[in-house]
């Protein structure tokens, strides 16, 4: 097909197990301040593979993109979506397999990707451009649009080792999104910046699909992916488990979240960190069973190893997977209880009728991720009365309600 602008056929990687290959932390771990920091040591794999020192991180992955295309490639934490991008952007060779890129391709990966950590601001703006292939006039003449959107004018020439992780983003994605790439390559880094930064680069991203040039896209906010993108593929375990239109693929993915959900936590192999404490078991119970709106509501946490040397927290999801809150047990207040799991209990529970779902995370006290299970958990929040007011149950109103009262003017 003459429009095929990427074509991967068979792509496998394996990593050693155990060895940290990457020299610098991914962005997110960098920025989730501990949370998602860990070892790569993944005894529970060595065993699944029998003792075999390597981890595939993909399998046997084919796909092609044509050119104009906005794909998304979805699916679980560890699935191997950066792997992919990175082997798209040839920062990663694959193990086996062949992948043929037609056109520029400007990637925003994980920290450290593509920056050179010595060189100032102004100085990686032109290394970018040049291994993109631009001359330097056609840089030069993007410079200040890519200053402008990156909003770090004032650090130019300081360099980018000095930066805060918020300003190497946005520069990075300045640089990623106007060097005029056939191909956009974006890693859901963009999902740690600032709100307003974040839509702003959703924005961008939009403006380049609508372009006519061609797109890639993670993205664990799934409402997201389904303005931006037409269609998707879903990776889970290092294989394609689907790819269509986008709708269908979420819809796709989050049936297997939730089948994941009432699989035991004890066994689950998709898991990441260090794994001396583990999360074992998640109850969720509200006065009448169920949680219901406006209502008491526990979330009780039970975990193999010493839990005295942890703190628990987990993030709420919506049906989309747009995060709505989380909540982190490292938080201390007064009078809090000391057992043998964590419970967090919430007085008057505050979320909308609708189908939620939990990532949650063990978190050792010197820093380490020890545990951390995306779709640890499904619940179901029913209608409830809060404030003598009937929280309403229809869809597509939203997550949180919270006490109010209303009056009329004279
Ligand atoms: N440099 C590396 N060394 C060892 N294992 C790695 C490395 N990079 C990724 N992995 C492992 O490969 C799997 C896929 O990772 P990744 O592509 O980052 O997944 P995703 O982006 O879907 O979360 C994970 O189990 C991860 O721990
Ligand atoms: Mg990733």
């Amino acid at each position: 097909m003459t429009d095929t602008v990427i074509q991967a056929t068979n792509i496998s990687k394996a990593y050693r197990l155990g060895v940290a290959n990457d020299s610098f932390p991914t962005l997110r771990d960098a920025l989730a301040s501990g949370a998602r920091r860990g070892l790569r040591w993944r005894p529970d794999l060595a065993r699944r593979n029998g003792g075999d020192e390597r981890f595939w991180a993909l399998r046997d992955v084919s796909f092609e993109v044509r050119a104009g295309e906005v794909l998304a490639v979805i699916g679980p934490n560890g699935a191997g979506k950066s792997t992919i991008l990175k082997i798209l952007a040839r920062i990663v060779e694959p193990t086996s397999g062949r992948v043929t890129i037609r056109g520029r391709l400007g990637a925003l990966l994980e920290v450290g990707t593509g920056f050179h950590a010595e060189l100032t601001g102004r100085e990686n703006i032109y290394l970018n451009g040049a291994i993109l292939g631009m001359r330097r006039a056609e840089i030069a003449a993007k410079l200040h649009e890519i200053v402008d959107f990156s909003g770090v004018e004032q650090f130019l020439d300081t360099p980018v080792k000095r930066y805060s992780s918020g300003m190497y983003l946005r520069l990075a994605f300045a640089v990623a999104a106007h060097v005029e790439p056939d191909i956009l390559v974006v890693d859901e880094v963009l999902a740690v910046g600032d709100a307003a930064f974040q839509k702003k680069c959703i924005g961008k991203v939009g403006q380049i699909a609508r372009t006519g040039r061609t797109v890639v896209f993670v993205s664990h906010q799934l409402s997201v992916v389904q303005k931006l993108c037409n269609r998707a593929i879903l990776i889970g375990d290092g294989t394609i488990k689907a790819d269509g239109p986008t709708a269908k693929v979420i819809e796709t993915y989050l049936g297997m979240i939730t089948d994941q959900a009432v699989e035991d936590l004890a066994i689950r192999a998709v898991r990441s960190g260090r794994g001396q404490v583990r999360l074992t078991a998640i109850e969720i119970e509200g006065d009448a069973g169920a949680l219901t709106s406006g209502q008491r509501a526990w979330f009780r946490f039970r975990a193999a190893g010493d839990q005295s040397l942890v703190d628990c927290s987990f993030t709420i999801y919506d049906e989309f997977g747009v995060a709505v809150t989380s909540f982190d047990s490292a938080v201390h207040s007064d009078g809090e209880l000391v057992g043998d799991s964590f419970v967090c209990e919430f007085q008057s529970f505050l979320l909308r009728p609708g189908r939620y779902r939990i990532n949650a995370a063990l978190t050792s006290r010197e820093g380490v991720l020890e545990d951390h299970v995306e779709g640890a958990a499904t619940f179901d929040v029913q209608s409830g009365v809060l404030g003598g007011r009937l929280v309403n149950a229809e869809p597509g109103y939203g997550s949180m309600t919270m006490p109010h009262h209303w009056t009329r003017g004279a």
